[in-house]
């Protein structure tokens, strides 16, 4: 797979792609074969608290079919790391399951390495130049206490991780586009000491953001939902006020911070919800947005709310406030965005319109999503919830790129540099 991350794009789109100029190296630049590896990929699957499964293995099954598949037909031996979760939240854990389940999806045996660069690892890297492995996983690279310390990429070079793999790898790439806006040992102090090239994964996620942030054609449109509401402000500032896009649609929580801001009472459950999401403290500068840009921000004009009885019920704004949950974009709001899109040649989808894990409350989220499968234009959908939405509808294949990163596809969108494209810029090939 050498193209866009969705199912969606012109053979013409993906071939200009093809031709921009990337400020890093990437995996055709080098010869891999008999090479050993140190992969850095992103496979931080969200983990059901209950039974420690994957919900979703979306990032891992595009490694495998990428980047992994690629390296292991180039005649590569590889060491992958990853990180999963955060030191001290219940889904931080081992990286045996991770070997596991990509076992299975490449149908290959990949060793679990309970080690990161001790004597065990070391033992691993030895028979992977043997031949005797073709992939091991290596543990959590956040059980590295000096992973996760944000310093200067020098000094990330020297701690004693990338001292000790560096020598015991040939290659490094970077495939963990996901994780690339931190400044973490793993990300950002190989390519300071050895040849380091971008992987496909992180390779195309650069073209396709680039390409909507800098080649696109107007009109275009971003719809912006869940209830990350500061990512949300950022995101509209900037495409707004730099002329990235002609419009913002808002949808989920962020359609009521909006409708907040612009004077509307959603009723007590509602302004709650809207507290404990941060939102009361961001009503000053929704409402400057909407001040300043007016008609561009789209603003919901109907909500779906759950009734007495569990079945949605629409309304219009005008009847707010009402003590009911608010839980989707109504049909009329979905409406007028349908329209938007279909008129796009360029769409950004990140945060799903409501509370898609309610089949009473997905159809926003599938309205929007079905114009945009239908429309001409070049499409992008991003973040956790958003694409888990959209595999549930089964409509990814309705999209130009399904990017696997969530605050490092809000940095992207931003235009904020990214520690670890940064530190592969500064890599040379020797
Ligand atoms: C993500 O899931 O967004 C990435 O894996 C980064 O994870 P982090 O927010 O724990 O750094």
């Amino acid at each position: 797979m050498v193209g866009p991350l969705g199912g969606r794009t012109s053979p013409e789109i993906i071939e200009a792609m093809k031709q921009m100029e990337v400020p890093f190296k990437t995996m055709d630049d080098v010869d891999f074969e008999g090479k050993v590896v140190l992969l850095r990929t992103d496979m931080n699957l969200p983990l059901d608290p209950k039974t420690g499964m994957p919900v979703d293995t979306t990032r891992m099954e595009v490694l495998a079919k990428s980047t992994l598949t690629e390296l292991l037909v180039r005649g590569a031996r590889v060491a992958i790391l990853t990180h999963q979760g955060r030191p001290g939240d219940a889904n931080f854990t081992t990286t045996d399951l991770h070997a596991k389940l990509l076992s299975n999806m490449l149908k290959t045996r990949v060793k679990y390495v309970p080690d990161i660069y001790g004597s065990t690892a070391i033992e691993a890297f030895k028979k992977l130049r043997e031949g005797r492995y073709r992939i091991v996983m290596l543990e959590n690279v956040r059980m590295d206490k000096d992973e996760m310390i944000k310093r200067p990429f020098e000094k990330q070079a020297a701690t004693k991780q990338v001292q000790v793999l560096s020598v015991l790898a040939d290659i490094y790439v970077n495939d963990a586009f996901a994780a690339c806006h931190r400044n973490n040992v793993s990300l950002t102090g190989y390519p300071l000491v050895m040849p380091a090239v971008a992987g496909r994964v992180l390779e195309w996620e650069y073209r396709a953001l680039t390409w909507v942030l800098k080649h696109s054609q107007p009109p275009r449109i971003f719809i912006l939902g869940g209830a990350k509401l500061d990512d949300v402000i950022m995101v509209t500032e900037h495409v707004l006020s730099t002329k990235k896009a002609e419009c913002v649609a808002m949808t989920g929580v962020a359609g009521h911070l909006f409708l907040a801001a612009a004077g509307h009472d959603l009723g007590e459950v509602n302004m709650k919800v809207l507290e404990r999401k941060g939102g009361l403290l961001l009503l000053e500068d929704a409402k400057n947005l909407y001040e300043k840009y007016g008609e561009k921000i789209i603003m919901p004009v109907d909500v779906a709310v759950e009734a007495s009885n569990g079945e949605r019920a629409e309304i219009p704004v005008s009847l707010l406030p009402l003590n009911r949950p608010i839980k989707d974009i109504g049909s009329r709001t979905a409406g007028i965005i349908e329209d938007k899109v279909l008129n796009s040649k360029t769409i950004v989808m990140s945060g799903p319109a409501g509370v898609y894990e309610e089949n009473n409350f997905i159809q926003g989220t599938k309205m929007i999503a079905k114009a945009i499968s239908l429309s001409e234009g070049f499409s992008v959908v991003g973040g956790g919830d958003t694409v888990a939405a959209i595999r549930k509808l089964g409509m990814e294949n309705g999209f130009s790129h399904v990017s696997t990163g969530g605050g490092a596809l809000i940095e992207m969108l931003v235009e904020n540099p990214l520690p670890g494209i940064e530190a592969l810029k500064r890599a040379s090939i020797h």
